[in-house]
């Protein structure tokens, strides 16, 4: 089964329940994890895992719970107080079809269920215990207050004033670069990796974060809200500090290739075929939404 045919086919198992009273909660997290998107974290963690030796389905419940924290993140960052954005993933944002109060807990329990599904010992039949604990609490560190959560905070701080490059740079490393490393580090860890192999996928990883941020920051005032499947000039009327505004979209392009180029530099530090993870980055930059 390919990786991809994995991924949607867990995702899909892991949300299959039905409480009589409070469904609404389980349909509204249906809703955004079935409204597709394009997977990057879990592939990223089925790939570095079966690089690293590992086989894809032990890594299996640690890719499906990164995607189901970015997804928790997605609702939230959509959320009136945050972005304040009505489309995602070409549907109406979770907060429009099931209203603030059912998004924001969508989200918080999308987030535990991720943890839930790391520690089960369903994951433990398959996976060491001890990698399944290092790879959740990676996943911990790297989703909370010091990872995506305070990248968040950096974003919202910087609205309406500008911040600087070093901060800029803080901010995407913090809010998109650190699920994307803790996707990469888990596949990783669940194949037991050597310490070598993790600082080369820190690397990559924090190097495709940083391009990715720059490209979304670009497709924003680029593309088209048909294409991207979310609103576009986002940013521009939540008077976001971005590259974007600082450099212009040629010298953000520029940096997001150069970035890149970082990235699969890193790949040589493994022994296996990196032509996946080579191709995947280059496509990440040249994406249109
Ligand atoms: C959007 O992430 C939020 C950012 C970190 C820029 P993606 O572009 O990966 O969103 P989906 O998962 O494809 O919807
Ligand atoms: C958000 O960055 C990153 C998250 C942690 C969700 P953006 O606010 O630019 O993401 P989009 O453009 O709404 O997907
Ligand atoms: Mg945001
Ligand atoms: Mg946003
Ligand atoms: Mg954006």
């Amino acid at each position: 089964m390919s990786h991809s045919t994995l991924i949607e086919n867990a995702l899909q198992s892991y949300l299959d329940r039905k409480p009589e009273i409070y469904s609404v909660l389980w349909d509204s997290m249906r809703y955004s994890v079935g409204a597709g998107g394009k997977r990057v974290r879990p592939q990223l963690t089925l790939e570095f895992c079966t690089l690293c030796g590992g086989d894809a389905e032990s890594a299996l419940p640690f890719a499906c719970a990164v995607e189901l924290i970015h997804t928790y993140s997605l609702i939230h960052d959509d959320l009136p107080c945050m972005d304040d954005d009505d489309m995602r993933r070409g549907k109406p944002s979770n907060h429009i079809e099931f209203g603030e109060d059912t998004a924001l807990l969508a989200g918080d329990a999308l987030q535990s269920l991720a943890f839930e599904i790391m520690l089960s010992p369903d994951t433990l039949g398959r996976c060491p215990a001890d990698r399944a604990a290092a790879a959740a609490c990676t996943l911990a560190k790297l989703c909370g207050a010091d990872g995506m959560v305070g990248g968040q905070v950096i974003d919202l701080q910087y609205e309406d004033k500008q911040a600087s490059e070093q901060i800029i740079t803080q901010m995407h490393l913090l809010k998109t670069g650190a699920l994307i490393k803790a996707a990469c580090l888990m596949g990783c860890i669940v194949a037991g990796a050597t310490r070598e192999q993790l600082t080369a996928a820190s690397q990559y990883a924090d190097c495709i974060g940083l391009a990715f941020q720059l490209v979304d920051d670009v497709l924003d005032v680029t593309s088209t809200s048909a294409e991207l499947g979310k609103p576009v000039n986002s940013d521009i009327d939540n008077n976001k500090s971005t590259l974007v505004s600082l450099y212009g979209i040629d010298e953000c392009m520029r940096r997001a290739k150069e970035l890149t180029q970082q990235a699969i530099d890193a790949l040589s530090a493994f022994e296996g075929d990196t032509s996946f993870l080579r191709d995947f980055a280059l496509r990440l930059i040249s994406r249109r939404n």
